[in-house]
């Protein structure tokens, strides 16, 4: 049994297929789409664990597909890995009507994507994440690329992949501490536009990250639903898409003050971002102290952190923490754009926030 979740973009709609056991059954959601070749692109990891289960599957349908394996990793989503990715799948001698399949977390998904986007000026691509992280954010709305030396995902397109392919089955070998990394995105959905999920998850949260499938079934197909109507409303981020970078650009400052190493995962600075965002709202008088804490309670509950002092040492003064905000790529025209609340589950984005309120929030706890 799966969800089917439509992202509707006209031309470009596309399904999310939400479910257990959708990797060995894959076939049956692509086969419709394939026209020629296939090529798969995955990681080391993901390529010892469900590689060989996706090719039977596609074998039993009568589909061959070529697999390109990348390393592990950041690193990947590099000019060199994409130059790699790029003429190991020109090698494989793909045109116009082949397919790429991206297998794997939000390094293979954005890296795939992005090379599926420039190849021969476009291949269509079909997202089979394999991380909560990306099933809930990074493999719906065809955000693709890669880093450079001036920060993360500077370079890329909007490449909107032709399906998604969601297997819940898969997370089961995921590390608990990626899986509440992943979650933070799931809460964010919750207090950046629906109040009644934000109490569904605390109700139900801590269950589905203990492996209730059920659980976690509706926690990924409500995120995604979520994310397909922003995203139809609003695909190139003109507006309201900026509000799924509740938490990321204070998140983003405290990924880079760790290097954007393995000391704070993606998710957990989501975490404390999002928290920094409701305190903030509460400083300028938006929102009421009581959702900052209730925001705060959930993910202590979950085992996130939410505290600038989970740093350790890579503790930022208030002015440092401010120029890494200032080279995120959200920032227009000089200015910062915040997501703030009113409430939870009432987001918005503004530009005009005090520095000195800022400081005040960056500098307690
Ligand atoms: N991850 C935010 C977005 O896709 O817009």
């Amino acid at each position: 049994m799966s969800e089917t979740i439509s992202v509707n973009l006209g031309t470009r709609s596309y399904d999310i297929e939400v479910g257990p056991g959708l990797i060995p059954r894959a076939a049956e959601f692509i086969k419709p789409r394939a026209r020629g070749s296939i090529a798969i692109v995955t990681d080391e990891h993901v390529a010892t664990v469900h590689l060989p289960v996706l090719l039977e599957g596609l074998r039993a349908e009568g589909l061959t597909a070529a697999s390109l394996v990348v390393p592990a990793g950041e690193a990947s989503k590099s000019f060199a890995g994409l130059e790699q990715l790029c003429e190991g799948l020109l090698d494989l001698e793909l045109d116009r009507s082949s397919l790429v399949i991206a297998l794997g977390g939000g390094v293979v998904g954005d890296l795939a994507g992005f090379a599926a986007g420039i190849l021969k000026r476009g291949l269509a691509v079909v997202q089979m994440p394999t991380t909560l992280l990306a099933q809930v954010d990074s493999s719906v709305g065809g955000k693709t690329g890669i880093n450079t030396r001036h920060g993360k995902n500077l370079i890329g397109l909007f490449h909107q992949p032709r399906l998604v392919i969601a297997d819940i089955s898969s997370l089961s070998t995921l590390p608990q501490r990626q899986m509440r990394a992943g979650y933070a995105e799931i809460v964010k959905y919750g207090a950046l536009g629906d109040a009644a999920f934000f109490t569904w998850l605390e109700e139900h949260g801590p269950a589905a990250l203990s492996g209730d499938q059920a659980a976690l079934s509706h926690a990924v197909a409500h995120s995604c639903r979520m994310k397909a109507a922003i995203v139809a409303r609003d695909e190139r981020e003109s507006g309201e898409r900026a509000l799924l970078n509740l938490g990321h650009t204070f998140g983003h400052a405290l990924e880079a003050a760790c290097g954007f190493s393995d000391q704070l995962l993606h998710g957990e600075a989501v975490a404390i971002g999002m928290v920094l965002a409701f305190r903030l709202s509460v400083r300028l008088g938006l929102a009421p102290k009581s959702d900052a804490e209730r925001l705060c309670r959930h993910l202590t509950a979950i085992g996130l952190p939410t505290e600038l002092s989970a740093l350790g040492p890579q503790r930022l003064d208030g002015q440092a923490f401010i120029q890494l905000m200032s080279h995120d790529k959200k920032v227009h025209a000089g200015a910062l754009t915040f997501v703030l609340a009113r409430s939870i589950g009432d987001a918005f984005t503004t530009q005009s926030v005090p520095t000195a309120e800022l400081l005040a929030v960056l500098s307690a706890d």
